[in-house]
């Protein structure tokens, strides 16, 4: 925290935007209609006090302003909430450049995984890292995940998986202001190879929960061959959520291993993937009150399937859109990009993709209350987009779209786009 980040923020005043476009209504999450209802106003202002948003409205309804304020110039950029990751794994150390390489000349993600590379080569690096390691790492991240318009960011533990990293990677999580998640039951760590999975569960819930249900949000379970079954997810998802912990659940990857029934009969916030998940899921999935997260930019990066986007909000399913940002399966931080992949992979329109990654990302972190959308009384996140229509922040693919990004009032970042 700089000197200036302890003084609370004054007024900014976005003026001259092109464009403002915000999701309309204030219920969370959206479906079907509501999904891609977005309120527009042209020639518009944006005006923030006290780390909050006080109006929204065209130029020309525009009072005069008493007292000090700091002003942007919004000539020729589009204003857009400020985008929320709801699904990522950024408190990891080290990369996985060489998988990669691996993988383009033909090994499999799930082959490199059962060869003890994967997510267990990112596990050493964790915890070799340290806490001031992991930290720096993490910063790192978020530096990239500003630039790219995430104002607010879910992270999940799971590169530990014992006690003592699984908890540094929650506090760091908390300490860089996200949304912590854990993910104690992502892969079973070489120690525990011989006693298997149920062993390393048992672990889990008696030496790491009772700590970690303190510092995190939600629990999270990778439900997959080669991971945890629907018996030892059922077995650790109900454990965390007696101790307080809401759940989300990372399902049908590759295959359909009941993950959407267990997240409908547990109550889950969400169940994330869903690229293997057929006619049956979708319709069950539509028909109940957890979200579906799309994560598209980990389909293309691993060469899979997309998940049936279409089918889910066509459906009736609340959807939302998020980066998983990880170094082996997503080495990707951008939201945009994620949008341009729902736009022309997953066949949702540039309104639906923005809700899906403002208000219904905010579901998913139970913040839909303050973020996700331009309006009187929210937190004052606002991304400026670098083109006079906002559905450039889909349309460019892989283009500099962030001109700049207000959070909480504050100047965060000032691009050059
Ligand atoms: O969501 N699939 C499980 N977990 C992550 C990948 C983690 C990794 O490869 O390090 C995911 O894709
Ligand atoms: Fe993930």
């Amino acid at each position: 925290m700089t000197a200036q980040d302890a003084e609370p923020p004054g007024r900014l005043l976005i003026r001259d935007l092109a464009q403002v476009a915000t999701p309309s209504g204030s219920s969370a999450p959206l479906r079907r209609e509501a999904l891609r209802a977005v309120d527009l106003f042209e020639d518009a202002y944006v005006l923030c006090d006290g780390g909050r948003i006080s109006e929204v409205g065209e130029m020309r309804r525009l009072r005069p302003i008493a007292g000090e304020v700091r002003e942007l110039d919004g000539r020729g950029l589009s204003a857009i909430p400020g985008l929320v990751d709801c699904h990522t794994h950024a408190c990891f150390a080290g990369d996985r450049v060489a998988e990669f390489a691996l993988r383009a000349g033909g090994a499999g993600y799930e082959e490199l995984h059962a060869a003890g590379g994967g997510i267990v080569s990112t596990v050493r690096a964790t915890r070799a890292a340290g806490d001031a390691g992991l930290s720096a790492a993490l910063e790192r991240h978020l530096g990239w995940m500003l630039r790219a318009g995430t104002t607010t960011f879910e992270a999940k533990s799971g590169y530990g998986l014992d006690r003592e990293t699984e908890l540094a990677q929650l506090r760091a999580v908390r300490a860089a202001g996200g949304v912590p998640t854990f993910l104690g039951a992502h892969a079973v760590p070489p120690e525990f190879a011989d006693a298997g999975a149920d062993a390393y569960l048992d672990f889990v819930l008696a030496e790491v929960l009772p700590e970690a249900a303190r510092l995190a949000r939600a629990a999270d379970v990778f439900l997959e061959r080669g991971a945890f079954d629907a018996g030892q997810a059922r077995r650790y998802l109900l454990a965390c959520r007696a101790a307080g912990l809401e759940l989300r659940l990372h399902g049908d990857q590759f295959t359909e291993l009941g993950a959407i029934p267990l997240a409908v009969e547990l109550g889950a916030r969400s169940v994330d993937h869903l690229e293997a998940t057929g006619p049956d899921g979708v319709a069950l999935l539509s028909a109940s009150q957890v979200t579906g997260v799309l994560l598209p930019a980990s389909a293309l990066f691993l060469g899979r399937p997309m998940p049936p986007g279409r089918s889910l909000v066509d459906a009736g399913a609340a959807v939302a859109l998020a980066t998983d940002f990880n170094p082996g399966s997503a080495y990707c931080e951008s939201l945009p990009l994620v949008c341009s992949l729902a736009c022309t992979q997953l066949r949702l329109t540039p309104e639906e993709a923005l809700a899906a990654c403002t208000v219904n990302a905010a579901h998913v972190l139970s913040r839909a209350d303050r973020k996700g959308r331009l309006a009187a009384g929210l937190d004052a996140d606002v991304v400026l987009v670098a083109a006079d229509d906002w559905r450039h922040l889909a349309y460019h693919l892989g283009g500099p779209v962030v001109h700049t990004v207000v959070r909480g009032g504050r100047i965060a970042w000032a691009g050059a786009a």
